[in-house]
């Protein structure tokens, strides 16, 4: 188990680069930029490359004037060619960034519902503001940098030989010795880096559920265990650290050690073949010079690839995301109109491993109302889910006739519904936003107000100080549970859909309120497909239809009167209702 486990991390590791040359070419990368940025990195590296050899006349007096004009020319060059390639990376930098998000948004918008029951809200926003952000700063500033890195190496390498070969030699055995520490040190260090990472998430994670359930906690009085839990997780967290402290002190003495004893070897064997006249003063000097570039040029690579490995939590998500399915909007037919019936035929759904719908055989009549209960988990709402096609079912058939919905045109499918839910989902934004939303065409303020009082909202719409321009909070957070509804129904109301869906739809309203609604409700029903989800079961009576749902099979379907004398489970129901109504 733990050797497997040990094994797949192993695994996970090694993909990294296969995830990052997948996710170079998924993006639309402004190549153009990169090949123009690696471009004026290689000149930069040819001006620092010169430096060494001029400013070592210098220092040892060669003063003829081409050498000190060359070198306070390429001290001037050096200035204003770093200058410009640190901008034009930064732009490099924002170019890729904002070409990595709009992918990223693109793919989480048209993903399926589906997708999105796998991963937290957390994880996504991740995924959208940091993931992003360290992948384009690895490739904006790795992937250009890289290639003039290489150049420069080679480069030294190449010069520090024309000075004298043996000293060369006795220098670049150090670099294995160099590269191996570093690299398994860079392997440790990551290891050490991901732990503390996984602990600040968690701990993160903590906070913002924490911070969602406050009244809860202070319902159930659980400071005391919330904040013992809280601590414990500060501790994993602070220990992590620790021990990625400790790692990150362990690297400055080793390499300390290693460029030491090289400078000793370059000072010691340098100052005998100066002694012995077989380089000069000058070249020694340069020699010195060239050894801490190629130094700093090693440890250039070594950073690419502790941050590349460090952008592999990031790669890797982003890569699963690219590979997900997406929905396809293009069909086969178009539809605007529900002309008829639709049948559900043996229908069968899971929600992952977990079934949820068994052999489900139902027709919904087109123009009639369908009423749907059952107790509480029954599958209620995810018919209405397959229905819009946020899933599809996993064997089985949903029709319009002898069309499976499935060949419709997505959007056009969709189109035909207008819902009112259990929770109904609110943008941030306005009262009046919210009402327009997913209403394709203008609206007039006299449109607006008749939807409103139709619903039932005017009055408390007209309660706030803004009107109709008042701001919901986020996800609707300063309105209440009923508010919510009405404007949902008002939003049903104005689009103007063939099918209505209504889940719960008068679940919130007090009971004048619902009077109301329910008289809306029947002038919004009339000459459409309505189903109706509802626990009321005095709101279904009238309904044409009613079917019967337990634990995801069809228990009983037929009018009310009909399932009163046939179906033992509604007859509970009615039972149930009427008691609770009655207390
Ligand atoms: N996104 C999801 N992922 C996994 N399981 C789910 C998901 N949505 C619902 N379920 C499960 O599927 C089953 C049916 O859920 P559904 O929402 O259809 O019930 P319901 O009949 O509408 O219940 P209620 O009357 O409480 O609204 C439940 O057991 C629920 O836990
Ligand atoms: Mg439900």
């Amino acid at each position: 188990m733990a050797s497997s486990e040990k094994q797949l991390k192993k695994q996970a590791e090694k993909g990294i680069w296969k995830s990052y040359f997948r996710l170079m070419f998924k993006a639309k990368l402004p190549w153009g930029w990169i090949i123009f940025v690696s471009a004026l990195y290689m000149f930069s590296s040819t001006i620092t490359l010169a430096f060494p050899n001029f400013a070592s006349k210098v220092a040892t007096g060669v003063l003829k004037p081409y050498i000190i004009w060359g070198t306070v020319g390429l001290i001037v060059a050096d200035v204003i060619m770093s200058g410009v390639v640190r901008y034009f990376n930064k732009l490099l930098v924002a170019k890729i960034d904002v070409s990595y998000r709009s992918l990223i948004w693109e793919r989480l918008i048209k993903s399926p519902l589906r997708f999105f029951d796998q991963m937290k809200p957390t994880t996504m926003i991740t995924r959208i503001t940091t993931d992003a952000t360290k992948i384009s700063t690895v490739l904006g500033s790795y992937l250009p940098s890289l290639a003039a890195t290489i150049y420069g190496t080679i480069g030294v390498v190449a010069v520090i030989f024309t000075y004298d070969w043996r000293l060369a030699l006795s220098v670049i055995v150090y670099i294995p010795l160099y590269l191996i520490f570093n690299l398994f040190y860079g392997k440790w260090n990551y290891r050490a880096f991901k732990e503390t990472y996984n602990r600040l998430s968690t701990l993160t994670q903590f906070l913002s559920e924490l911070l969602m359930s406050v009244p809860l906690i202070k319902t159930f009085v659980t400071e005391k265990k919330e904040d013992e839990r809280g601590h414990k997780n500060l501790q994993y967290y602070y220990k992590a650290n620790m021990r990625r402290y400790i790692i990150m002190w362990v690297e400055n003495p080793i390499n300390g050690i290693l460029s030491i004893t090289s400078d000793i070897l370059v000072i010691l064997y340098g100052g005998y073949l100066v002694k012995a006249e077989i380089i000069t003063i000058s070249e020694w000097l340069g020699f010195f010079m060239y050894i801490g570039m190629l130094w700093g040029m090693l440890g250039s690579f070594l950073m690419m690839y502790v941050e590349i490995k460090k952008s592999q939590g990031a790669t890797d998500r982003i890569a699963a995301l690219m590979d997900g399915d997406l929905e396809v909007s293009e069909r086969n037919f178009s539809i605007s109109k529900l002309e008829d019936n639709i049948v559900f035929k043996d229908v069968a759904f899971s929600y992952g491993e977990k079934p949820v719908l068994g052999h489900v055989d139902v027709t919904i009549p087109v123009g009639k109302v369908t009423a749907i209960v059952g107790p509480s988990g029954s599958g209620k709402s995810t018919i209405f889910s397959l229905l819009q096609q946020f899933y599809q079912p996993n064997s089985g058939e949903i029709l319009v006739g002898k069309t499976p919905i499935s060949e419709y045109h997505l959007t056009d499918w969709r189109d035909l519904f207008a819902g009112v839910a259990q929770d109904s989902p609110m943008i941030s934004g306005t009262i009046r936003e919210n009402i327009v939303y997913g209403v394709n065409r203008d609206v007039t303020d006299a449109e607006l107000a008749e939807a409103a009082e139709k619903a039932n909202a005017l009055d408390f719409i007209k309660g706030f100080r803004d009107g109709f321009d008042t701001y919901v909070g986020e996800a609707g957070s300063n309105l209440s549970g009923g508010q919510r509804q009405r404007i949902a129904i008002a939003r049903a109301i104005l689009r103007n859909s063939d099918i209505l869906l209504l889940d719960e739809a008068t679940a919130s309203l007090d009971s004048q309120a619902e009077k109301f609604i329910q008289e809306a409700m029947d002038t919004l029903m009339q000459g459409r497909t309505t189903i109706m989800i509802s626990h009321d079961l005095s709101n279904v009576q009238d309904a044409d239809q009613i079917i019967v749902l337990n634990g995801g099979t069809v228990d009983g379907i037929g009018t009310h009167d009909e399932l009163l004398k046939t179906n033992e489970l509604y007859r509970l129901l009615v039972q149930l209702h009427t008691s609770s109504s009655a207390g």
